[in-house]
């Protein structure tokens, strides 16, 4: 998942400062450190976690923009460890021991700079948090988001159906569960205010060039602060609401944070899953002729998606509590460790022989522990996602890449898996 917004709190506020300056550079491993950024990363991560397992084991030493020192955690037991052990690797990111080297225009700052949303909490004030969050999400009915996400994957078709050929990332893809989510907490289904509110979102968390991503998050607050009130004044049957009025007693800025939160760890994530799913339908054999021909389903390409291409493939992440071992290495407190789901999931040590793939769910894809994906939301983000490439293959049973599988390009991310661009084409339909 992702963060958005440039409103952090400075790092000097640390709950925690009994960090010495430990670091992995320092202790040791910075002749070897990997630079966490570069094409070979973007374009094929697979072959970087081999050659960092073989070199380093299950905990790598990494450098994040401007040679920035952490830990990547690779192997599945170790990433289960640290995801399970919060008293040990905690997640208020001002704990660090690197605050001093981080420019105030440091790219990561977005991820790792402390807000005040559920992302950052911890203990019975995470619980607090994460459980209002967690019930309001068990409220949405699944019938009717799928419902939903049809009539929003239909008006989207009917943009592009009579050309014959669209970039679906644009035109779909990131739209679509930003859409859903957007209704899901409560704005109206149609109207400028959401389209706004939907514009306003989309640059914030993945600014074009030109675009003010800051000026754009400050009205996505505005644009939630009022829905918070509309929602106190006239409750209704959705997540906002459902905030609201729960016996937790949360603020208005804390429900306002925590939308945002909710919001943003929905967009990317899931429309990156939709992404790599259509990407695994359209150029892989087993499902070829088409998927209606095919011979593996879409929950089977959904699935085999969270395992191989993981949409959250390195998630930052924990902050080391105290002095402590992992994977064999010393790890200082104030460390940072970056979750490496992706790397987990392909971990040698679950798939001997080489062969990566299974029905079950046991993939670190939602991660685990205390601050997992809250439990209803790799169902919804389930819901919205097979919900959209189902809808578009229904409607465009031929679709298929207007470019060579080999000119497709991954965007250069770290953090998240998914294409620059998805070119198609398709017999073109008349509406
Ligand atoms: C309806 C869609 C979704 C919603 C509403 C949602 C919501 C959230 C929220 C609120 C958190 C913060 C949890 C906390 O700090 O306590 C979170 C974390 C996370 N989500 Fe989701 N999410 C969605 C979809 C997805 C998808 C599709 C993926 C990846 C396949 C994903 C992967 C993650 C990961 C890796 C974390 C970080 C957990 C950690 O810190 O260990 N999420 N999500």
């Amino acid at each position: 998942m992702s963060t958005v917004g440039p409103s952090y709190e400075s790092p000097s506020a640390s709950p925690a400062p009994s960090a010495p300056s430990g670091c992995p550079v320092r202790s040791g491993a910075a002749a070897t450190a990997v630079r966490l950024s570069g094409m070979t990363y973007q374009q094929t991560p697979m072959e970087l976690y081999r050659s960092l397992r073989a070199e380093h084991g299950a905990v790598a030493p990494v450098l994040l923009d401007g040679d920035v020192p952490a830990w990547l955690v690779l192997g599945y037991a170790e990433v289960s460890y640290v995801t399970g052990h919060d008293e040990l690797f905690a997640r208020d990111s001002r704990r660090w021991n690197q605050w001093d080297a981080i420019p105030p225009d440091w790219p990561l700052l977005p991820f790792v700079g402390h807000q005040p949303s559920v992302l950052f909490t911890e203990g019975d004030e995470h619980r607090r948090r994460a459980g209002v969050i967690t019930e309001a999400l068990e409220g949405v009915d699944q019938f009717e988001l799928a419902r939903d996400c049809q009539v929003i994957a239909r008006q989207l078709i009917a943009e592009f159906a009579g050309s014959g050929r669209t970039e679906l990332m644009s035109s779909y893809v990131h739209l679509l569960p930003m859409r859903a989510v957007v209704q899901m907490c409560g704005m109206p289904v149609k109207g400028e205010d959401t389209r706004r509110l939907v514009d306003d979102l989309r640059t914030s968390l993945d600014a074009e060039e030109g675009e003010d991503p800051v000026a754009a998050y400050v009205r996505v607050g505005d644009r939630l602060r009022q829905l918070v009130k509309d929602k106190r004044a006239a409750p209704g049957p959705d997540v906002t609401s459902r905030m609201v009025t729960h016996g937790a007693g949360l603020t208005d800025e804390e429900i306002v944070q925590d939308l945002i939160s909710v919001i943003a760890a929905a967009q990317q994530p899931t429309a990156n899953w939709i992404c790599n799913t259509l990407r695994l339908l359209l150029t892989d054999e087993r499902f070829a002729v088409n998927v209606s021909g095919g011979r593996l389903s879409v929950g089977e390409a959904l699935n085999e998606v969270l395992w191989l291409d993981t949409p959250t493939q390195n998630f930052i992440g924990r902050w080391a509590v105290r002095d402590t071992q992992l994977g064999g290495r010393h790890i200082r407190a104030g460390d940072c460790l970056v979750l490496g789901l992706a790397a987990a999931n392909t971990d040698p040590l679950l798939w001997p022989d080489a062969y990566v793939g299974a029905e079950n769910a046991a993939h670190l894809s939602f991660s685990s522990g205390e601050h997992r994906c809250p439990y209803p939301a790799p169902l919804l983000a389930d819901v919205m996602a097979r919900t959209a490439v189902e809808t578009l293959l229904e409607h465009m049973p031929d679709v298929m890449l207007a470019v060579e599988p080999s000119e497709l390009t991954w965007r250069p991310s770290v953090w998240m898996r998914g294409l620059a661009e998805l070119p198609v084409r398709f017999s073109p339909v008349v509406q």
